[in-house]
């Protein structure tokens, strides 16, 4: 049976990729910050699909020590067998200037260098499996670029403009793992505008209110979970990076700099005290 680990699959967008990915019979093992949240998300996912084979592992994926242990728990419960797909989609917003246990602008952290250490850590799996790695971006980073004199917006933080960034590193992060090596493919989702809370988690004032707004135009969660099903499932591998509702589809021409990505790949790899894959790409 093929594994497929989803960050961020207590709510919103991951919990209903959890629920579409066990019903093509696949093996989910989904990661949340909340013990009490991944209890509840696996009983509602069992509820659905009793027959569902899913485990939960819990972490705070803003924290590289955590990260790394929920790594080692994944490992554990892979045991021999390969990882088919790695979902790093679970992320967040702060309305304010915030830094992780490692001293990081969190949503930096949160959003990009966590999937990034976490890929590392199941690279040898996703090998073995031939599998494939799925970032959940965003439209927004048509609307960024790289702030390298200041990445953490320590200077001067603006909420959105460090949000933007973060989805344009998980374009600039997958496309430079397709640019090195091709044994596991790297792809980035844009679900859209959907319905959840994930501005209203962290938050206040005016980011708090412009998403509860905002989000009422959204989509419900099931929709983008069908895309994130699609390229777990497709056979060959579909060829492209970014996709929408299940089609490959444009993206900022700032994600073809390559000399970005490789300076985001290697400050990354600082960032979090590794050499990516044993530094064999
Ligand atoms: N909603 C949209 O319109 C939209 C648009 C474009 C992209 N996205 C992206 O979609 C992804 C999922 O967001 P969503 O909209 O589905 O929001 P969501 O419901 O808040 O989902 C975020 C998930 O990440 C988890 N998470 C947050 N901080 C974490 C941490 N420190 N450690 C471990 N897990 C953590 C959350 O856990 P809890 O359940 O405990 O909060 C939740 O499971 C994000 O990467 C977001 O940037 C969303």
């Amino acid at each position: 049976m093929k594994t497929v680990v989803i960050t961020g699959a207590t709510s919103g967008i991951g919990f209903e990729a959890a629920c579409a990915i066990t019903a093509q019979g696949m093996r989910v093992i989904g990661v949340g910050r909340s013990a009490e949240r991944c209890e509840r998300a696996r009983e509602a996912l069992l509820s659905g699909m009793p027959e569902a084979n899913v485990d939960f592992v819990c972490g705070d994926l803003s924290s590289q020590r955590e990260v790394h242990a929920v790594a080692d728990a994944i490992l554990s419960l892979l045991g021999d067998e390969g990882l088919w797909v790695l979902i790093s989609n679970a992320g967040g917003v702060r309305s304010w200037y915030t830094t992780t246990a490692d001293g990081y602008e969190m949503q930096f952290a949160l959003n990009h260098l966590a999937g990034f250490l976490l890929a590392h850590r199941l690279w040898p799996r996703l090998k073995q499996a031939g599998g494939r790695i799925i970032l959940t971006g965003s439209n927004s980073h048509k609307m960024a670029r790289m702030h390298w004199k200041d990445i953490m917006f320590q200077r001067r933080y603006s909420c959105l403009m460090a949000y933007k960034q973060s989805k344009l590193c998980n374009m600039l992060f997958a496309a430079e793992l397709n640019r090195r090596q091709s044994a596991v493919k790297a792809y980035v989702v844009d679900p859209g505008l959907v319905n959840t809370d994930i501005g209203n988690k962290e938050t206040s004032g005016l980011v708090d209110v412009f998403w509860k707004l905002r989000k009422r135009g959204g989509v419900d969660p099931e929709v983008p979970a069908q895309t994130y099903a699609f390229l777990c499932s497709r056979q060959p591998a579909p060829e492209g990076l970014y996709y929408h509702n299940c089609r490959s589809v444009a993206y900022s021409k700032r994600v073809n700099d390559a000399a970005d990505a490789k300076r985001l790949f290697e400050l990354s790899e600082q960032l979090c005290g590794v050499k990516f894959g044993g530094g064999e790409l």
